[in-house]
């Protein structure tokens, strides 16, 4: 049976918060869609999830900072009418202060913690405003409030993410 709370995409979910979150939602009603790069962590969380809660739940294999696999997930947010909530969960993290971080491992964090995230959110507004009905949760960190200590781009990236993307 399809959820009445409709589906939650989640990014990340094959760890941590992500797999937290989708717990959770499960359990609240939500049937989902799991989102990352890791096919066997997916696939457990997945199974696990199916088990205890009897909600569908879908797989994803995307890496966010692929442009093509990101244009994947945007039209999945687009196209699937039961889409109800994205969590925008997957996130690169440093605590390596400048003069010791690698710049290519800056960029990937930009890409992921920025980039995919501004897209993800910009595919799912027009879409729940369309379907007058969706929810959107975007991880930021209270890093954000701190954006000086340890890594100062980590810092940045969640600064946007707490301040950057929003609706009028
Ligand atoms: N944990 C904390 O204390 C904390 C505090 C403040 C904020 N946060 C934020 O909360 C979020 C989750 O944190 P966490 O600690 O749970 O992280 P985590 O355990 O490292 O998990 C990160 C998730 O993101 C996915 N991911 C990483 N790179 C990806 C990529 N290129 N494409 C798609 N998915 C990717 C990973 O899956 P794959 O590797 O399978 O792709 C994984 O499921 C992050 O945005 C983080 O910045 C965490």
């Amino acid at each position: 049976m399809t959820s009445a709370n409709g589906t939650a995409l989640i990014t990340g979910a094959s760890s941590g918060l992500g797999a937290l979150y989708a717990d959770r939602l499960a359990r609240r009603g939500f049937d989902l869609v799991l989102v990352a790069r890791g096919k066997e962590a997916r696939a457990t969380v997945a199974q696990s999830i199916t088990e205890t809660t009897g909600r569908a739940v879908t797989t994803v294999q995307a890496d966010l900072g692929n442009t093509e696999d990101l244009r994947r997930v945007e039209a999945i947010l687009k196209n699937d009418a039961t889409i109800t909530m994205l969590v925008n969960n997957s996130g690169v993290g440093s605590v390596e202060p400048l003069l010791r971080a690698n710049v290519d491992n800056m960029e990937r964090m930009i890409e992921i913690n920025v980039i995919a995230l501004t897209r993800l959110v910009y595919a799912a507004v027009p879409a729940f405003v369309g379907r007058q009905r969706g929810t959107i949760i975007n991880l930021a960190s209270a890093l954000a409030l701190a954006s000086g200590m340890f890594n100062g781009v980590y810092g940045a990236s969640k600064a946007f993410v707490a301040y950057g993307p929003q609706c009028e």
